[in-house]
């Protein structure tokens, strides 16, 4: 992903992004693409499909659907009137185009190259190295909605939920949650200052700002739960982790109000329920498991036993 950075950083910031990128140099090596007799979106979008597939790339319609219609100025191809599809393109577009698909080329998600993403409704900036968000999670968040809307408001308390986002990458999770729940309020923690950065960023674009802190914080420190502290207890705790945090949901047992919902690889439902029963201590048990779109255990949810 390293090297995909310079190049990133050219396209981003060449003179307008979907009408052509004209500052942006071929690095050497670069395969020389003809373009010759090609003019419209759909005869353009056959033919990088057809390089694409050529070369291996995954997804190769959708990746030159979305990059074709990226450069005119669509979401989707099928969004993109029957007109604007056959009508030759400028050869400025042309020339996007090629540059975007050459960065596909060299294995670049198209999420990076078309530098935003949907998730959950919501656009959002992407940019490497942070995390690209799977489809799967917009489940996990779905789950976090039912499970808030249908429980009572914690005694006491005033707003709603104060959430807490271990590892928020590009804030797809917090973010969605906020505009989804207008009182709630969210801590978002990530080690890694690009995701801080980013978060902050989707947020300003979302106009979610007021309502997220984000915390640039390693969990996994000794006494790094400490710089949570001011925000007192939360109701609950989100995360999509590379992997499940033990040592750091001991830690942090006795400061959530109620809930725990993780999104984990399919094999770590079963050893989580096998390590909380072993350590009942901690107050915390797995309540429901649930399946992904594929069938998969993939989300949990963690309840305080106690009262
Ligand atoms: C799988 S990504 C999930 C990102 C985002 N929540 C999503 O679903 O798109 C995991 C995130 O956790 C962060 N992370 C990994 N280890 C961490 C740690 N020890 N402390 C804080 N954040 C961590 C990574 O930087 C990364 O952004």
């Amino acid at each position: 992903m390293e090297s995909w950075g310079p190049m990133l950083r050219a396209l981003l910031s060449g003179p307008g992004r979907r009408g052509g990128t004209r500052g942006w140099a071929f690095r050497s090596g670069q395969p020389h693409l003809p373009l010759a007799g090609l003019s419209s979106a759909t005869e353009l979008v056959n033919h990088w499909t057809g390089v694409f597939e050529k070369r291996g790339i995954p997804e190769a319609r959708e990746s030159s659907e979305y990059i074709v219609a990226h450069v005119l100025g669509a979401k989707t191809f099928q969004s993109l009137r029957p007109a604007l599809r056959t009508q030759p393109l400028s050869p400025q577009q042309l020339q996007c185009i090629q540059e975007l698909s050459s960065c596909r080329l060299q294995r670049m998600p198209v999420q990076y190259i078309l530098g935003e993403w949907d998730f959950k409704g919501l656009s959002l900036k992407m940019a490497p190295p942070v995390f690209i968000p799977r489809p799967e999670t917009e489940e996990l968040v779905e789950w976090v909605l039912e499970e808030v809307v249908q429980r009572p408001r914690v005694e006491g308390a005033q707003d709603g939920p104060l959430i807490l986002e271990v590892g928020c990458g590009s804030g797809a999770i917090a973010l969605s949650l906020l505009s989804q729940l207008p009182e709630s309020r969210v801590i978002a923690v990530d080690k890694g200052e690009a995701a801080i950065s980013l978060t902050h960023e989707n947020a300003q674009r979302l106009r979610l700002q007021d309502r997220i802190w984000m915390v640039p914080l390693d969990v996994t420190l000794e006494g790094s739960w400490t710089h949570l502290l001011p925000w007192g207890p939360v109701d609950l705790v989100v995360s999509n982790p590379p992997y499940v945090f033990h040592q750091d949901m001991e830690q942090l047992a006795p400061e959530i109000r109620r809930n725990i919902f993780l999104e984990v690889d399919p094999r770590q439902p079963e050893l989580v329920s096998r390590w909380l029963q072993s350590r009942p201590d901690l107050d915390l048990q797995l309540v429901a498991v649930r399946r992904d779109f594929c069938g998969r255990p993939r989300f949990l949810h963690i309840r305080r036993s106690g009262p």
